[in-house]
């Protein structure tokens, strides 16, 4: 219908005139027309990327809490200190986290939370695992290619190692947070660890080689407080 569709763009047409009265612009109609026009399509570009980038934002942030237990999954940092290295981890490289502080003070849930502000933002590939999940997945039994599983967690581009040091240490064990901790830092791949081993007691329980390349490639922060667990 031709008529109708005329009509409708003349009215478009007499709007868009009264606008161009209304702002009293000096550019002539036609090309203030042209500006406008510009400006809206990249105001809706704008805003369809930032539906994109909020959309696989959502779908990382799911895929990583899959990971991560009930009671951390709505984990935020809270710390200031831990929030500047968040907001630093991505600039440069390598640049690692360690967490360390007496049972309960909240070192997991700062943890957890740091990996969930890291997702999706600079972050795609994450993977969070408790160091005795860890050994237990690498185990050497039939049928399981636990070396592909060691890649998976040495190859993450951003790892958590919750608890390290505090399962029984063997010369295995040690091994495994080595080969790890060796990965990551020659690859310098951002890591998060936490461990309520005290600093200096930090060579003898992960041992000197760990401790040592753990001392260079990560910012520290030792978390004091009351244990929240009996506080609660
Ligand atoms: N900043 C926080 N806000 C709310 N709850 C917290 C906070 N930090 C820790 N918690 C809660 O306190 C308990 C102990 O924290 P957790 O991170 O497990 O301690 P840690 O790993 O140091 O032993 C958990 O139930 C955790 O969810
Ligand atoms: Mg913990």
């Amino acid at each position: 219908m031709p008529d109708r569709l005329s009509t409708l763009l003349a009215n478009v047409e007499d709007d868009l005139r009264a606008a161009w009265r209304t702002e009293g612009s000096p550019v002539p109609f036609d090309e203030w027309k042209t500006e406008r026009r510009a400006r809206e399509r990249a105001d809706e570009e704008a805003r369809v990327q930032a539906e994109i980038r909020a959309e696989r934002r959502s779908r990382l942030l799911e895929r990583l809490d899959a990971q991560i237990p009930p009671r951390y999954r709505s984990a935020r940092v809270t710390d200031p200190r831990i929030a500047s290295w968040c907001d630093t981890a991505h600039e440069g490289r390598g640049e690692s986290l360690l967490i360390l502080g007496p049972v309960g003070v909240g070192k997991s849930y700062e943890a957890f939370g740091a990996m969930r502000h890291l997702v999706g933002r600079h972050i795609r590939n994450a993977v969070v695992v408790v160091a005795a999940d860890l050994y237990a997945a690498l185990r050497p039994r039939a049928g399981v290619d636990t070396e592909a599983e060691f890649e998976r967690y040495a190859h993450a581009q951003l790892l958590l190692v919750d608890d390290i040091g505090a399962a029984k240490s063997s010369e295995w064990t040690e091994e495994i947070n080595y080969r790890l901790v060796n990965f990551r830092y020659n690859h310098e791949l951002p890591t998060v660890f936490t461990s309520n081993t005290p600093p200096r007691e930090l060579g003898t329980v992960v041992g000197q080689r760990v401790a040592s390349r753990l001392t260079e490639m990560c910012t520290v922060v030792v978390l004091d407080g009351q244990d929240r667990r009996r506080a609660a």
